[in-house]
């Protein structure tokens, strides 16, 4: 039984939800690495998670709760996404300063998924007002609840210990440890399988690249 609504975004979502991703992610010791200063941090990230919003809704399915307070952003990776050429300079307009970092963050995620089709979670944040409250839950049932239906398996990042349990407790296993330059934080790749007819989970995507 889901306790909160959840339901497509669109455009007019664009205000509370970007907020709730930059807000969401501004602490941890992978935003302390990747912006050191706080001021500068929420203003990279609001137009960093601006444009993640519109290439999920452009290019993938972002999820909502009733009340604007939690996003989720997958993708359907059917086959390798080519190299996009124009991301550095995308980046240098988003991050300044900081865009090498962001760049390198994105390559080291890429290097992580599964080489077969799978279902991306690309970003999962919930507003700090709101969290533990269920809400991450409600989105991951609705997500699985669907990838189970289609007998296809899930692949995401954790960026810290306490959310990668959390998606343990969904059916995620952890691969190896990746870490970010030398002075960087760890990211853990985790994958959960697609389920059988039977409704079991066994069949796990091997990590790599496709
Ligand atoms: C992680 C997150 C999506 C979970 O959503 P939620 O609605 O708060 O979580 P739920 O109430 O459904 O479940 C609680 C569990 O979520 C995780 N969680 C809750 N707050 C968290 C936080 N600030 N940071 C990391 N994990 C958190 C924990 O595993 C928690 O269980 P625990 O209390 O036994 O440790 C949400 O807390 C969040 O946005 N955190 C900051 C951003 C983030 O870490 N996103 C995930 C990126 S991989």
């Amino acid at each position: 039984m889901f306790r909160h609504l959840v339901r497509p975004a669109t455009r007019t979502d664009a205000g509370p939800l970007i907020a709730v991703l930059a807000e969401a992610f501004h602490d941890g010791p992978l935003a302390d690495w990747l912006i050191p200063d706080p001021g500068d941090r929420r203003t990279v990230y609001y137009r960093y998670f601006r444009d993640a919003f519109y290439h999920g809704l452009d290019h993938g399915e972002v999820h909502t709760t009733g009340g604007q307070t939690a996003v989720a952003i997958w993708y359907h990776r059917r086959e390798a996404v080519p190299a996009r050429p124009d991301r550095p300079a995308a980046l240098d307009r988003i991050a300044g300063a900081y865009a090498p970092k962001f760049l390198l963050l994105e390559e080291a995620i890429e290097g992580c998924h599964p080489d077969r089709p799978h279902h991306y979670l690309a970003y999962l944040a919930v507003d700090p007002t709101r969290q533990n409250q269920g809400l991450g839950t409600a989105l991951l049932n609705h997500g699985h609840g669907r990838l189970d239906q289609l007998g296809a398996p899930a692949h995401l990042e954790a960026s810290n210990p306490r959310n990668r349990g959390l998606y343990l407790r969904h059916g995620y296993t952890t691969g190896r440890t990746v870490g970010l330059a030398s002075d960087g934080p760890a990211i853990w790749p985790m994958c959960r399988a697609a389920a059988d007819v039977t409704g079991e989970r066994s069949r796990l995507p091997r990590p790599g690249r496709y």
